[in-house]
């Protein structure tokens, strides 16, 4: 049985990964912490977790070193660095579910972040996205999952940009759920802020946008244009890409190359011809669906859609400490999703 500690356990993302942990037949949680609720049973905050989960919360601003066989660390960027450098030992496995150990290339991550503390252990982390970097996940000790909305536009681009099948600017419109801001309190999370409304936020400055280009560059030195938008929803994210193909193809042909692409990916799912992704189809699970249709003109459109806490955050988590201990992929994660 693997011990796991969850550092952070309070937020959303935590309470995701508890819940998902509760079914994993190899792990078991010995450690969850936080600072606000320290000493307190996690399931007198969270009271789902009655009769499955009575854990008292540890202090987050202790030192947990060596307790633990895998921390994920489900904190603000910038605290999740300095935890991620006390922690560390090279034995234990460390999730990082913030943006500090995304980038390979420090400057870009400081651009949009904060100055980076630790840049030595920055440079031995895996861009956790097991879709792409597979062969890279395994065995490796600290892994930044990647953000929620790069997860849900990297994934329908990379078939595309891997096989240079698009040419000029790509533009990519994503719609959130609310819990993507994360629990703490803020004015624009407020109910009365978000509910019957729909809005764009960080128009060209979001910090997703540097995460997925760079991921793009890596095939093409193409440019996109990322808008982010808050709808009134719990969870869920529906990201359009909007390309123009480099050669004639039609909509079953390009399907063909992302079914090729993604061939025996377990979380992955290609729609068929006129089939569109809804959020309501992968709500609580780690899937990804895609839909795509190529217009007359050569101009293509390609939907997805996740859950922003399983695929987006926690259970991607989840699918990457399972292919770094070389465990069963879809442990823990095999639950269908929930409907209505
Ligand atoms: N929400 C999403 O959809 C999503 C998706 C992908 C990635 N992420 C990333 O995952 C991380 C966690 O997100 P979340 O949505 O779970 O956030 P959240 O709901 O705001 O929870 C944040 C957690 O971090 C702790 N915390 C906050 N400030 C801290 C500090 N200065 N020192 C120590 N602990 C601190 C809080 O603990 P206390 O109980 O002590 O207050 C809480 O447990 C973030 O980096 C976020 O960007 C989130």
């Amino acid at each position: 049985m693997l011990n796991i500690g969850i550092v952070g356990a309070t937020g959303y993302t935590g309470v995701v990964l508890m819940s998902l942990l509760l079914t994993h037949p190899d792990a078991k949680i010995k450690l969850i912490t936080s600072n606000t609720y320290r000493g307190r049973k996690i399931s007198d905050i969270f009271p789902l977790f009655r009769g499955r989960l009575e854990d008292v919360l540890q202090p987050t601003d202790e030192d947990h070193r060596g307790s633990c066989d895998v921390y994920f660390l489900c904190l603000p960027h910038g605290t999740a660095m300095d935890k991620a450098q006390e922690l560390f030992d090279g034995k234990a496995l460390i999730v990082d579910l913030s943006a500090d150990f995304r980038f390979e290339d420090l400057a870009i991550y400081e651009g949009a972040y904060v100055p980076h503390t630790a840049k030595e252990l920055a440079a031995q982390a895996v861009f956790g996205l097991p879709e792409l970097y597979r062969e890279m996940i395994k065995g490796a000790k600290l892994i930044g999952n990647p953000g929620c909305y790069p997860t849900s536009a990297i994934l329908p681009l990379y078939p595309l940009v891997k096989h240079g099948m698009l040419e000029g600017d790509i533009f990519i419109d994503s719609k959130s759920g609310v819990s993507g801001a994360g629990r703490e309190g803020k004015v624009g999370s407020l109910f009365c802020e978000v509910s019957e409304g729909f809005r764009a936020y960080n128009v060209g400055v979001h910090r997703h946008e540097p995460e997925i280009q760079k991921e793009v560059n890596k095939y093409s030195p193409q440019r996109i244009s990322f808008v982010p938008h808050l709808v009134p929803m719990s969870r869920g994210i529906l990201t359009t890409v909007y390309g123009r193909l480099a050669k004639a193809a039609n909509t079953a042909e390009v399907l063909d190359v992302f079914r090729e692409t993604f061939k025996g990916e377990p979380f992955v799912r290609i729609m068929d011809e006129n089939v569109y992704p809804d959020t309501r189809f992968v709500r609580f699970s780690n899937y990804c669906d895609i839909g795509l249709k190529v217009l007359d003109d050569g101009r293509i459109i390609v939907i997805s859609t996740i859950d922003n806490l399983v695929k987006g955050a926690s259970g991607q988590a989840l699918q990457n400490m399972n292919v770094a201990l070389g465990l069963p992929e879809t442990a823990g994660l095999s639950g269908v999703p929930q409907y209505p």
